[in-house]
């Protein structure tokens, strides 16, 4: 299967698009779609750009996604740069579907609607919007909690990034530092981090967080018990 074809494929599952839905979007018989499913035929260069456009009207995250999974590396900024800003409740549709996807789910904890929405105003609580400039969507949510802590121990909550893999999450965690240790005085910033979550893990590791230890069989599963490693960065440690 061709690369556009492979990608469109993967963003209809993930995203629950039916080929039926993207034709009517495109304005072309379902069966054009599915041959394209099926990797029979891969679209050509304006055909993308064609389906890019539809992926659009239909889920912008798909359209985004699609972009990623086609482009993959060429995409990658060699400087990514990220801007935080507070969630709205308007996005918190966005928030929960990041939360639930499956690519991010098991690595984060679950929070209903009216928990998010609740931490929006909380004095203790940073929920904030990841963004970058050259896109129209959000690529991601990161909650800081203690702000108000006594003992100026600031956790690193929750961070997703929907589009991986192009330097958002090292970008943000940049950003979080900052506000932790400059904006809220923190003098300790620490998280925790699945056992396996290696990606998170690189991520943290590179921003100068150090293991503290484990969580063992921390949390119980259909599967069995998932242990977590506690991470932190203190502020002596902290290089801007
Ligand atoms: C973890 C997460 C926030 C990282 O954000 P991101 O934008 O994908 O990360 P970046 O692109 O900035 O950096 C990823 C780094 O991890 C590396 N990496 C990717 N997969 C890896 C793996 N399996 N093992 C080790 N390193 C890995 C990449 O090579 C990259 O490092 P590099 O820049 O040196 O090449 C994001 O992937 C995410 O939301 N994951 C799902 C939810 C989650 O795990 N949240 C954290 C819970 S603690």
């Amino acid at each position: 299967m061709g690369r556009a074809g492979s990608a469109l494929k993967q963003v209809l599952e993930t995203y629950k698009i039916s080929q039926n839905r993207l034709a009517t979007a495109l304005q072309v018989e379902r069966s054009v779609v599915n041959r394209w499913f099926h990797g029979q035929v891969d679209p050509n260069g304006e055909t993308i750009v064609a389906i890019v456009q539809a992926l659009r009207t239909l889920n912008a995250t798909a359209a985004e996604r699609f972009i990623q999974l086609y482009l993959g590396d060429l995409m990658r900024p060699t400087n990514a740069t990220v801007q935080l800003r507070p969630s709205q409740p308007a996005d918190l549709d966005f928030v929960l579907a990041a939360e639930q996807h499956p690519d991010n789910s098991p690595y984060v904890w679950q929070w209903s609607r009216e928990q998010h929405l609740a931490a929006l105003t909380h004095p203790d609580i940073a929920h904030l919007i990841i963004e970058v400039p050259t896109r129209q969507t959000p690529v991601g949510y990161v909650i800081l909690i203690g702000l108000q802590n006594p003992n100026q121990s600031i956790q690193l909550c929750r961070i997703v990034i929907e589009v991986k893999n192009q330097g958002y999450g090292k970008a943000t965690l940049k950003q979080v530092k900052q506000l932790a240790f400059q904006t809220y005085n923190a003098h300790r910033l620490w998280l925790d981090v699945k056992v396996g979550n290696d990606r998170a893990q690189a991520v943290y590791h590179d921003a100068g967080f150090i293991i503290e230890g484990t969580f063992r069989d921390y949390v119980k599963t259909p599967q069995g018990y998932d242990s977590y490693r506690i991470m932190s960065l203190l502020r002596p440690e902290y290089q801007p």
